[in-house]
């Protein structure tokens, strides 16, 4: 011990000589277990729940968080107002968490309420969706852009090379719709494709119900209609829904994107979808990371994660990997 006493065992001798340690006396409990590993609080400010593919992101959150022993999860569910997930971040820190992953509903609501607890030196993990900058501490999502374009791609194959085409977008105030449609352009190539027509556009928000709503109007305009991209397979599954309610399924494709396997894959399987995109949640690979953010570890500023491809020939074998 070069001549030092070590701290603890120091403590441990004066509480003795003190108290008197007798041998039919329990010892005093060595001081790492009367204060215990530390147990990390983490808040997940949720933009909502009422979509299958951010339930999911909880369970593998609860599901990765429940399998370490120093770790607990405090949810919040913003029910799709980014006015209330702002608040739902404050309560977050008020109850003095020690890292906070967040899904924020848009970009440029969330991008202040972000940095600020990131300016408190709280660690800030943004999952999937982005805010403006760079004030947090890591983004971790699929790379959104590369999945439009290999869903830009996928439409050429399909179409080969021609026809007429309805995009039905995610909320463009959130970085995946605007990702998705920006890489579904460069994907479609048009400049190649001269005879390849976006004919309809609209931003469903994410929402079923609103695709639905966007696709009877695209059928009332559209006589001619070959494909529709929509930016998550709860938007691809109500524009089928509408064109099957006007009896004209069958005479266009349908791609989405999430690729959950009681979702978008069981659709692929139905024939339903002629492809949908694996968009992974990320929720496992947050809490991995937000331990070793705890532990004091440095983690590159992005971790992207990868993507399938799902359709009607590779459905039963899991998808193939994009190339
Ligand atoms: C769920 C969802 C997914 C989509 C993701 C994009 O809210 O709309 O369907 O892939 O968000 O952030």
């Amino acid at each position: 011990m070069n001549g030092r006493v070590a701290p603890r065992f120091a403590l441990l001798l004066f509480f003795c000589l003190c108290s008197g340690c007798k041998d039919d006396e329990p010892a005093p409990a060595p001081l790492s277990s009367t204060s215990g590993p530390k147990t990390y609080r983490i808040g997940m400010s949720q933009s909502n729940l009422g979509e299958p593919w951010r339930v999911q992101m909880n369970a593998d959150i609860s599901r990765a968080a429940m399998a370490r022993s120093n770790v607990e999860v405090i949810f919040k569910d913003a029910q799709n107002d980014s006015l209330r997930q702002r608040a739902q971040v404050e309560e977050l820190v008020a109850q003095g968490i020690d890292l906070l992953l967040i899904s924020p509903k848009e970009a440029a609501p969330l991008t202040a309420p972000v940095a600020e607890v990131y300016a408190r030196e709280i660690p800030v993990i943004v999952l999937d969706r982005a805010v403006l900058g760079d004030r947090f501490t890591l983004f971790i999502g699929a790379d959104n852009r590369r999945i439009g374009k290999a869903a830009g791609e996928h439409a050429v194959k399909l179409l080969g090379g021609k026809g007429n085409i309805v995009e039905l977008k995610g909320l463009m105030t959130s970085t995946p719709g605007q990702d998705r449609h920006v890489g579904f352009l460069d994907g479609l190539a048009r400049e190649e494709h001269p005879e390849l027509r976006v004919v309809f556009e609209a931003d469903m928000q994410w929402l079923e119900p609103n695709a639905r709503k966007e696709m009877e109007s695209a059928l009332a305009t559209q006589p001619s209609i070959d494909l529709v991209y929509a930016h998550n397979d709860p938007g691809a599954h109500g524009a089928y829904l509408a064109a099957k309610a006007a009896g004209r399924e069958k005479e266009m494709k349908f791609i989405g994107i999430d690729a959950l396997p009681h979702e978008g894959v069981r659709y692929v399987k139905e024939g339903v979808l002629d492809a949908t995109f694996v968009y992974p949640t990320g929720g496992a690979e947050a809490i991995g990371a937000a331990l070793e953010l705890l532990a004091g570890k440095k983690l590159p500023r992005r971790i992207t994660l990868s993507t399938r491809i799902f359709t009607p020939e590779n459905v039963e074998r899991g998808g193939d990997a994009l190339p």
